[in-house]
């Protein structure tokens, strides 16, 4: 693999930069070059990565493009804008004298019209996909899904199961909210097909998390699978963070009993209302447990009006309590202090908490959280599902039976045994480690002739 370049761009979201430059991380250090194309959009600091090779194209977004009010209408317009400027740039390195050989392009398996890109220029791509396989295959069945007449979602059955899709139920492929119901299926259509042709996809899980899925999706797509993860094991995701992480977390972590505090993320993405924003500081304070918050800008629109609330909330909580903007998430799971997480079930979050052995309670907000959440309350059993609206009383009891009872207990005992399974993959002959040793040899000699 000597002087061979592999040419990277991932979606502008941080959920999905993370772990792209997490896995060009990880091909750097077995010795390939690295080039990363990012959108002049949410772009990461190219000083934080001397080791690779950057390149800016722009992405020109409207006053009223909002990624957070509507993703599939944004991923859908990258999908139009970047095809022109991506293009002009991935052939000016391809045709740069002084750049080595070109092995192949790695993308998100969001960016599906890089595929017909990369054909053109006759240079095999790999999708990276940044969540679990369990939601792919659920959103791949979308299309089947509405043939079967289960969408348009009906309210009065929502709890049934979906037999197809089992242990989801309705409400789990509950639609993310976009102007035009029928973009969805064009965006998950045009993914599937750009997923399938690509010559493989390296995904974000480990075998031991996800073997019959993944067996499933090879079966299904007949492509080349490489579950190399987990990804944030190999370096920090918080390098490349798009907010400035408060450091301040952990110095107030350190000040914390032993597995004492309940952290409290919905990742970057997802909001919430000012009512569902009251209910959950209710429901932190009332659990008399130490907690740490992230309340990023953009959690609930319209915040700056919270602000007192806010101060309402931490006086009355004390030195037990703590807001941060952002905060050093990977660190802050790995703490001795924390003792349990609530999250968005954003995957990227979920992983985290699996590899520090954090049982969870579990919000979905919108698309992959849900599924993501049904698999690790129904299946991995590692967590609780918040299924019902937020309300203090629930989330204080939520609280309690993680932090305090016996089934917090017993799910702590379930997913520290994920964890060590997901450690023995990385060593080497582990599982996540063969599959890299496979996908740098497919890499080197299969796709670069
Ligand atoms: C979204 C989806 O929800 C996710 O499932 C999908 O795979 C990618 O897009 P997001 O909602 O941002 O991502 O959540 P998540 O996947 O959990 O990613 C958030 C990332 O930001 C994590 O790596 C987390 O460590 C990091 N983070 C979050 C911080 O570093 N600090 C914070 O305060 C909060």
């Amino acid at each position: 693999m000597k002087g061979l370049r592999v040419i990277l761009f991932p979606v502008p979201l941080q959920g999905h930069i993370n772990p792209l430059i997490q896995l060009a991380d990880i091909l750097y250090y077995w010795g390939f070059l690295i080039s990363i194309v990012q959108t002049d959009f949410n772009s990461i600091n190219p000083s934080t990565y001397p080791h690779s090779d950057f390149h800016s194209i722009p992405l020109s977004l409207s006053e009223t493009d909002s990624v957070t009010g509507d993703v599939i209408a944004f991923v859908l317009k990258l999908n139009s804008c970047c095809t022109i400027p991506f293009r002009e740039c991935f052939s000016s390195i391809l045709s740069d004298p002084s750049k080595s050989r070109v092995a192949c392009l790695i993308t998100d398996a969001v960016l599906y019209f890089t595929q017909a890109v990369a054909d053109e220029f006759n240079i095999r791509r790999l999708a990276l996909r940044t969540s679990s396989i369990c939601s792919f295959l659920a959103f791949a069945a979308l299309p089947l899904l509405r043939e079967k007449c289960y969408i348009p979602l009906q309210e009065s059955q929502l709890e049934e199961p979906i037999p197809e899709l089992a242990p989801c139920k309705i409400k789990d492929i509950h639609m993310i909210k976009t102007g035009n119901p029928d973009d969805i299926f064009r965006f998950i259509t045009s993914m599937v097909r750009g997923t399938k042709a690509s010559s493989g996809v390296i995904w974000n899980t480990f075998e031991d998390l996800e073997r019959t899925k993944l067996a499933e999706f090879s079966q299904e797509f007949q492509v080349p699978v490489f579950p190399i993860v987990p990804f944030h094991k190999y370096c920090p995701a918080f390098s490349s963070s798009l907010l400035e992480p408060d450091e301040s977390s952990l110095s107030w972590l350190d000040k914390q009993a032993t597995n004492s505090v309940i952290c409290v993320s919905f990742g970057s993405l997802a909001v919430i209302n000012e009512k569902e924003f009251r209910e959950i500081g209710w429901g932190l304070v009332n659990s008399k447990q130490p907690f740490l918050w992230v309340v990023h800008p953009g959690l609930v629109p319209g915040a700056q009006r919270l602000d007192p609330l806010l101060e309402g909330f931490l006086q009355m909580a004390g030195e037990r309590g703590r807001v941060v903007k952002w905060a050093p998430q990977q660190a802050v799971l790995a703490h001795r202090a924390t003792g349990g997480f609530w999250t968005h079930g954003g995957w990227n979050s979920t992983l985290e908490s699996i590899c520090e052995g954090l049982a969870m309670i579990c919000q979905p907000v919108f698309g992959d959280q849900r599924v993501n959440t049904r698999y690790v309350s129904d299946v991995w059993r590692v967590g609780i599902h918040l299924e019902n609206r937020i309300e203090r009383g629930e989330i204080e009891r939520a609280i309690r039976r993680l932090m305090a009872g016996e089934e917090g207990e017993e799910m702590r005992g379930r997913i520290w045994s994920l964890k060590e399974k997901g450690e023995a993959c990385l060593r080497p002959g582990g599982v996540s480690y063969k599959s890299l040793e496979r996908l740098a040899s497919y890499i080197s000699e299969v796709l670069s002739n």
